[in-house]
């Protein structure tokens, strides 16, 4: 959904540090409008000015911050203050802790430190929010319901053991259908009733995968019905739009699931810049803006990200010129509505004093980052007319948390590192080569209107989806399946009678073997003449296929697996499917890729090298080209016909970190 008519520029604001300066107060609004801020966050962690003492409440505080701000332009997204509780609270309630998995309960302190289940945190959550909804949730100088402050983590607490046993209940019924979904019969692991299960703890029992599973999944149920308790008191007198914060690449939740309760996803991106090569940071932050856009698969909010260091990092670097104008352009060319920092002012003490923030604890606004704020301000409102339109993903990669989860718990058949994520990352750049806008789906999703559609390490086929799979293909669909895929089900139980399971005569192939490689080894494939390279190294893990049907296209060079099938293609009916059976070195995919676009005809346009993005966003009249280099190299870039350069340096060639918006009008 859209929630303002012009990008949000703005961030996290802890004004109750600093209400015993007022003169500091004043001062922060006379910067914000010279940096182009509109929007302020307040109120995650202000629970113990709210309500000094149980019942007694105290808005007045924040009733005058928010209005003094919009008196200037500035509009506020409140949080609910659940993220942290006051100490009254823990002292009165000791129950309201949470338990960890070694069933030892911790001491007040932190944040994300509550039961999720408890009835009081809950009743107390419920009264604060229902009474900040009601003095504030029909204000005009209030935008959007911020609900809570990035939930996550996981209570093993007597409550929690209970909440988990009716939860299996209710998704088992019989003890002896648990039994089979999570073969307790290895090791002797059998039920015989439910009030026997116990969450998964290292002191215990964690490595029935069943059980795993199950148990992360009812840690986001429980999560989400946490959250949509929290809406339900808002809503009692607000119906204003709410989110709330995700995080990168979060690994305790699973985000789709968010989709419902979300009127707009939001997240907190903190790349390490600098750590490597800034193409690779760019390309792994713009395949977490598009996991986080396609939840909704509508425009979203960044709603932090760091004008500086980001003191929680093992280093904290700084900024280098340009980098933080170059990231907030990135967001919104993935779908974002917002370039919203951690934080506005530097706290005094505790442990965020040395995090990047527009406002230093020097004070002045003659410092280097201010100034790279005021130009990200300048920014917004220059590409403005863009705000709201959408990006229509034209390819898909699949990167579903279950599946993740379940093929790293999988033991074997590399303990060591499967190298998921950068084997998705470089398939990600392949299709980011052809100039694509790219969906980051769940098994979940819509397969429909992708003419591309790839699945690396798609361990896990839940029910139905090898059936989903094989009518895309069926209708004209172009498949990339990678190795390791189609072994278990949604238990977690492997699949009988070949994998990839239920695939076979859709890639003309099955898999008899998966060999993996140590740290350092590698084969080579080879092939004639098909791609750009006489050969490509690989790595990790290396599939033994046997072809049913499919054309070999490369083959392994070494081993006692020479000559077998590397990448395999089959025509399927409308479409095709290509299996790539090892860990390609990282060229092999753009190269790949640009092959197989020639080859159907799939999509306009140039390859592009590393470094060198592009991103549509539209609305039903026209088109927005986003186009920005992370590419310490020139290069040349047409936009072509129709396209108007609205924003950015219009000497060619592109240099390092420039950025340029086009737009064109649509028939
Ligand atoms: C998270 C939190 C913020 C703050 C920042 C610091 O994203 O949501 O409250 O702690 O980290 O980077
Ligand atoms: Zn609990």
């Amino acid at each position: 959904m859209r929630i303002s008519e012009v990008f949000l520029h703005g961030g996290d604001y802890n004004p109750e540090q600093w209400l015993k300066r007022k003169e500091i107060l004043a001062r922060d609004i006379e910067y914000f409008k010279k940096a182009g801020i509109n929007t302020v966050s307040m109120g995650m962690f202000s629970w113990s000015m709210l309500e000094p003492a149980e019942g007694q409440y105290d808005f007045s505080w924040l009733e005058e911050r928010v209005e003094a701000l919009y008196a200037n332009g500035i509009s506020t997204i409140l949080s609910t203050p659940s993220g942290a509780r006051p100490k009254w609270l823990a002292d009165a309630y000791p129950e309201v802790l949470r338990v960890r998995s070694d069933r030892g309960r911790n001491l007040f302190g932190g944040r994300h430190n509550h039961c999720y289940h408890s009835p009081v945190y809950r009743e107390k959550v419920g009264q604060i929010n229902e009474a900040l909804a009601k003095a504030f949730g029909q204000r005009k100088s209030v935008r959007l319901w911020h609900i809570s402050n990035e939930y996550g983590g996981e209570c093993h607490c007597p409550l929690c053991q209970e909440k988990f046993r009716d939860w299996l209940r209710q998704k088992y019924g019989d003890i002896e259908r648990l039994n089979d979904a999570w073969n307790t019969i290895f090791w002797s692991h059998r039920y015989t009733d439910f009030a026997q299960v116990e969450s998964p703890s290292e002191y215990g029992e964690d490595m029935l995968h069943g059980l795993s599973l199950d148990w992360k999944r009812f840690v986001t149920d429980s999560t989400l019905d946490f959250m949509k308790a929290e809406v339900a008191a808002i809503r009692k007198y607000s119906d204003k739009p709410v989110t709330t914060n995700l995080m990168y690449d979060y690994k305790g939740l699973d985000y789709k699931r968010f989709r419902d309760v979300c009127d707009i996803v939001s997240w907190d991106n903190y790349p390490a810049w600098h750590k490597g090569r800034v193409c690779d940071t760019a390309l792994d932050s713009g395949f977490f803006h598009d996991w986080i856009r396609s939840i909704k698969q509508e425009p979203f909010l960044l709603m932090e990200s760091s004008p500086s260091a980001t003191n929680w990092q093992p280093v904290s670097k700084l900024k280098r010129p340009g980098i933080l104008r170059a990231q907030s352009f990135q967001a919104i060319a993935h779908g974002s509505d917002s370039v919203l920092y951690f934080q506005l002012r530097k706290s005094l003490g505790a442990s965020e004093k040395f995090h990047g923030a527009v406002i230093d604890h020097y004070g002045g606004e003659d410092t280097r980052v201010f100034r790279e704020v005021c130009e990200v301000g300048r920014l917004l409102e220059e590409i403005g007319e863009a705000c709201g339109s959408r990006v229509e993903g034209e390819a898909a990669i699949l990167y579903d948390r279950e599946n993740e989860w379940a093929m790293q718990q999988a033991q074997g058949p590399r303990n060591i590192g499967l190298h998921y994520k950068e084997q998705l990352l470089k398939h990600y750049r392949g299709l980011k080569s052809l100039g694509l806008n790219v969906d980051v789906i769940s098994t979940e999703h819509d397969l429909e209107g992708y003419r591309l559609l790839v699945l690396p390490m798609a361990y896990m086929f839940p029910q139905g989806f090898a059936e989903k799979l094989e009518s895309y293909v069926r209708k004209g669909g172009t498949l990339v399946l990678g190795y390791w895929s189609g072994i278990v089900d949604e238990n977690d139980l492997c699949y009988l009678y070949g994998t990839p399971h239920g695939l076979e005569e859709v890639l003309g192939l099955r898999s008899m073997e998966i060999d993996a490689l140590y740290e350092g080894e590698e084969n080579r494939v080879y092939g004639e003449g098909f791609l750009k390279k006489e050969g490509y190294r690989c790595s990790h893990l290396c599939d033994l296929v046997k072809p049913l049907g499919a054309e070999v296209l490369l083959r392994y060079a070494a081993d006692f697996y020479r000559d077998y099938p590397a990448l395999c293609r089959n025509s399927y009916k409308e479409g095709r499917a290509f299996y790539l059976c090892t860990d390609m070195e990282e060229d092999f995919y753009p190269d790949f890729y640009s092959w197989l676009n020639e080859a159907y005809g799939l999509y306009d346009g140039k390859p592009l090298p590393l470094g060198i993005e592009i991103n549509r966003r539209r609305t039903k009249t026209c088109e927005y080209l986003f186009v920005q280099s992370f590419r310490e190299e020139d290069f040349d870039f047409e936009a072509g016909e129709g396209y108007r350069l609205v924003y950015g340096e219009a000497e060619k060639p592109l240099a390092y970190l420039n950025c340029r918006l086009y737009r064109k009008s649509l028939p």
